[in-house]
């Protein structure tokens, strides 16, 4: 088996090699909250760099939930030319390319003056930067039904925007995942309690989608192979879940883990215990390839080619690749000519695990925006540097974003 063979997916659509650039929030939103010159710009250049799939940083599917200012909507049709114009970029070089759906639940910051909802009324505990987040809602039956209707929607939007597919996020602490934890997740009525309740969530919305896209257009779903905190969703939930998609038509189950609380997908655990530092959740995904019928794909910490050849040798179809893409979006083209770069990052190794998890998170998307700016990429900017750029178009995006939810 070779990261360069092509994979058939169930719907029966193929994706031309095994490397994926993995979603990445890029938040490069125009003013109304759709697709702007610099995402496609930045999109042609993974289109050219030869991945077989991309998926999109994640696209929210209410203006009023975002994981942050200057993230991209899709909730109705009116900016449906733009999101056009995005897929067909994204596609020019053939890859198959995949909106990422996302509602945050309480992974959202407070600033953003919106109502937080979420499974139960359970704050997000970032200690000293807890009181960034509201103490979140319990969400009503409506309000469930709701958000089922709205993924569904989005879903149908990206089909007919020229997307390949859609991958539901319910992995990294955002809605779907609450509602998967224990921990976050205490309700007492069907949506909550057993595992079978705690993912019913997941399952109506992989419903809802697939009664309203064509059987040819790729449902995906990203999962926590765990969420790395005592008590939380275990690998032996996440093969169960898993179980439960098999009989659903997904076409493939993308593995991470963490959450904002206990960052494992950036390499972190809660205690501050590293994982292994190359292809973090690989163990997981084997365990839970052995019970899934659709192909899996495996994300985190992958940035050399033997290692993504070790992820497809050990019975996983699909290498995820975030970091690494970011700062070269060429990888899977000089990974096939022979050139065995392997991009990455100086690791953050500051005290405080919160701010070092952001300024990871910052210091890529700095390289998010100088590819979206037609610039080269600059791996070595200071942390520090790239988190206050990052600190300050927060704050113009989040004025803008309040401006215009006012209206
Ligand atoms: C700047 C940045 C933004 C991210 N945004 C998303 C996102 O929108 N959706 C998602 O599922 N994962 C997101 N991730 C996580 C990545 O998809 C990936 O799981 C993680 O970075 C580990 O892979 P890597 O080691 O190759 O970077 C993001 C990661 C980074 C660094």
């Amino acid at each position: 088996m070779n990261i360069f063979d092509k994979l058939t997916l169930p719907n029966g659509s193929i994706i031309p090699n095994r490397l994926a650039k993995a979603a990445m929030e890029e938040n490069m939103a125009d003013s109304n909250q759709a697709p702007s010159e610099a995402l496609m710009h930045l999109y042609q250049a993974w289109a050219d760099g030869g991945a077989g799939l991309i998926i999109t940083g994640n696209v929210m599917v209410d203006a009023r939930a975002m994981t942050g200012p200057g993230g991209v909507v899709l909730e109705n049709d009116q900016y449906l030319n733009q999101f056009k114009q995005w897929a067909k970029i994204a596609r020019s070089h053939g890859a198959q390319v995949w909106l990422q759906i996302n509602h945050p639940g309480r992974q959202m910051q407070s600033n953003l003056g919106q109502q937080t909802w979420a499974p139960s009324a359970i704050r997000l505990d970032l200690g000293k930067m807890s009181n960034r987040f509201n103490v979140p809602l319990e969400m009503t039956q409506a309000m469930i039904v709701e958000v089922i209707q709205r993924f569904a929607d989005t879903a149908q939007l990206a089909e007919q925007a020229g997307f390949t597919g859609v991958e539901i996020h319910a992995a990294h602490g955002y809605l779907l995942s609450q509602f998967l934890s224990p921990l976050t997740n205490q309700r007492e009525d069907c949506w909550g309690g057993s595992l079978e309740n705690r993912a019913r969530l997941l399952i109506e919305i992989v419903k809802a989608v697939r009664a309203v896209v064509s059987p040819q257009f790729a449902v995906g779903v990203k999962l926590n192979s765990a969420d790395f905190q005592r008590g939380g969703f275990s690998t032996d939930d996440a093969q169960t879940v898993v179980r439960m998609l098999n009989e659903l038509g997904i076409d493939l189950v993308e593995l991470s883990g963490g959450s904002y609380e206990a960052p494992a997908m950036q390499g972190q655990a809660r205690d501050g215990h590293t994982l292994a530092r190359e292809a973090y959740f690989l163990e997981f995904a084997e365990e839970i390839a052995k019970v899934a019928k659709m192909p899996v794909m495996v994300t985190g910490g992958i940035r050399r080619m033997e290692v993504a050849e070790q992820v497809i040798n050990h019975g996983v179809d699909m290498v995820g690749i975030a970091t690494a893409l970011a700062i070269d979006p060429n990888l899977p083209r000089q990974w096939q000519q022979g050139d065995q770069i392997a991009p990455t990052l100086k690791p953050i190794k500051w005290k405080n695990k919160t701010l070092a998890s952001l300024a990871n998170m910052a210091t890529v998307k700095f390289q998010l925006r100088k590819l979206g700016s037609g610039k080269a990429p600059n791996p070595n900017v200071s942390p520090i540097w790239a988190l206050l750029l990052q600190q300050s178009a927060m704050f113009c995006r989040t004025r803008q974003y309040k401006k215009r939810m006012a209206r």
